[in-house]
């Protein structure tokens, strides 16, 4: 595998409130979208103003990009791109005006600069509000000027903190799509944290889940799922609630985990798709009618509140 993008070993940051970040093992690797994600506080955003040496870390150390964020933060930032949550905009000036300056420090030239920040406004539709003063720009305004700063040295790793929160749905959809484009069609690597499940599920290949500045879990949402149940749900739909005979077919058979009656049929956890065949030829053969077998694969939504359930019974015993 190629080398990490990202790697950290036992990387730690206290607070005098705290531990925000308590000996953090991660790595992100070339091309991949991770969430990184867990409840507020979590540390999150603690992790990414650490692996852009905005932080110094208490203890541990950090590689990106080849290279110590602890040192070298200037030369790392200059190839990461980074959204944090407050966008962090001169008011007195214009959107344009506040991109050109960062596209300068980022190095790019003043006629490549200007051509790229009127192309990436125009491409989150701030053309209008180009010229005009930041101040009295809207939460999703702002947001959007700072996706273009994040994106304007097109950047080979990306550092998103939550990117559409405040953002109408519209601009949420076309975020989600950018960040989707980032990564499979330009190789980006991105680190995206945002408490939108759905949206992560969406993006991601691997999730990482940090809990009171403790890494939980990391991994392929499929392949941690597939740690925590054994099978795969799946709803089959039949005329009425599926009674003791019908669920007395299945029971018995070979692959079937549960069977449970559900207000619109039942739901079985198969240990293999293939199951799911021998489930409702059974039902056909004993006449029962099916009219839909859909499986439901366990997402990353089911993962997170799996863990947080898990964390929850921790605290209370
Ligand atoms: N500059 C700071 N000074 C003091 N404490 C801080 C500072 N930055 C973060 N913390 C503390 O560190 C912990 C982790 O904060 P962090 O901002 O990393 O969480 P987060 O996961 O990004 O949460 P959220 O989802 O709310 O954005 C919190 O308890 C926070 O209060
Ligand atoms: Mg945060």
């Amino acid at each position: 595998m190629a080398a990490a993008a990202i790697q950290t070993v036992q990387l730690t940051r206290r607070f005098p409130s705290g531990t925000a970040l308590d000996r953090l093992d991660l790595e992100v690797f070339p091309g991949e979208v991770l969430a990184l994600l867990g409840p507020n506080g979590a540390g999150k955003t603690t992790t990414i103003r650490l692996l852009n040496g905005v932080l110094q870390p208490d203890s541990g150390s950090a590689r990106v990009l080849g290279l110590d964020p602890a040192v070298d933060g200037h030369a790392i930032r200059q190839r990461t791109g980074v959204l944090t949550e407050n966008a962090g905009l001169d008011d007195r000036l214009t959107a344009r005006e506040n991109l050109e300056v960062v596209a300068r420090i980022r190095g790019l030239k003043p006629a490549v600069a200007h051509e790229r920040v009127g192309e990436l406004l125009e491409r989150f539709d701030m053309g209008e509000r180009a010229d005009v003063a930041v101040q009295g720009a809207s939460t999703g305004q702002r947001k959007r000027i700072a996706l273009v700063r994040a994106l304007l040295h097109d950047p080979e790793l990306l550092f998103l903190d939550e990117p559409t929160s405040g953002l109408d749905p519209a601009a949420t959809r076309d975020v989600i799509e950018l960040i989707s484009s980032l990564a499979t069609e330009h190789g980006r690597t991105v680190v995206l944290c945002t408490h939108f499940l759905g949206e992560a599920g969406r993006l991601a290949d691997r999730m990482a889940v940090l809990h009171r500045g403790t890494l939980r879990a990391a991994g392929r949402p499929a392949e941690l799922a597939a740690e925590m149940w054994q099978g795969l749900p799946t709803d089959i739909e039949l005329a009425a609630p599926a009674d003791a005979r019908v669920l007395g077919l299945l029971r018995p058979l070979d692959g079937v985990i549960t069977a449970e009656s559900t207000p619109t049929g039942l739901r079985v956890e198969v240990g293999h798709r293939d199951v799911i065949a021998r489930v409702v030829r059974t039902l056909v053969d004993a006449s029962v009618d099916v009219f839909a077998a859909t499986p439901q694969p366990h997402t990353l939504e089911d993962v997170y509140f799996a863990i947080e359930a898990q964390l929850e019974i921790e605290s209370i015993s």
